[in-house]
């Protein structure tokens, strides 16, 4: 199959999160969904601040808004991952990153505002939602305030925070 094809074929694909997403009738799901997460405030966090981007099933968009199903917990495992995840959420991120052979090159707005706990929260959501929690250690250890707390200074650029980026 040649790549336009493949691009036709996979456009209805990128659609399905935005029309899943109709304006009403949609508390009731996002209620399920926070009572469904092993973090529930993380999960009510989630909603408000990450999933116009990210998608509340945490697909993201291809080639726009990475995905956090699947990815968050292997990059909170790599080398430096917690740092880094924690400063993704902190002072945003810019720069091209690729996963899964998908390139992504733009820029995600810093929650520097949000305190310790519920930035951890968030970061503790996103790792084991979606079916995450399968792909984590037994002894994995969720992510504290405090944690959150060292890393308040420095504060970073966007760009900083790329150059500080794990590689798998
Ligand atoms: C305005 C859209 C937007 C919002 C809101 C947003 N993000 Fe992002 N996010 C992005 C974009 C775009 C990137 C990729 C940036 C790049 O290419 O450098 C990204 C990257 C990330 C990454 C890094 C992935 C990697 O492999 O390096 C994580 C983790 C992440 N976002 C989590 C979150 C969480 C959690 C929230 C909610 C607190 C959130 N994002 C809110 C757009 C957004």
């Amino acid at each position: 199959m040649n790549a336009r094809k493949l691009a036709l074929l996979s456009l209805p694909l990128a659609f399905i999160p935005i029309a899943c997403e109709g304006p009403a009738g949609d508390a009731e799901e996002r209620e399920a969904r926070i009572m469904a997460s092993a973090y529930p405030e993380g999960a009510a966090l989630y909603e408000r601040q990450c999933r116009a981007c990210h998608q509340s099933d945490g697909q993201g968009l291809a080639g726009t808004f990475p995905p956090l199903a699947g990815h968050a917990p292997e990059l909170v495992q790599a080398e430096g991952g917690r740092e880094y995840f924690i400063r993704v959420i902190l002072w945003g991120l810019g720069g091209e990153i690729e996963i899964r052979g998908e390139r992504y090159g733009g820029v995600m707005p810093g929650f520097a505002r949000l305190s310790d706990e519920n930035v951890a929260a968030i970061i503790n959501h996103s790792i084991h939602a979606w079916g995450g929690e399968d792909a984590l250690p037994q002894d994995f250890q969720s992510i504290k305030p405090e944690e959150v707390s060292e890393l308040r200074e420095p504060r970073m650029t966007p760009r900083q925070v790329r150059e500080t980026r794990p590689e798998f």
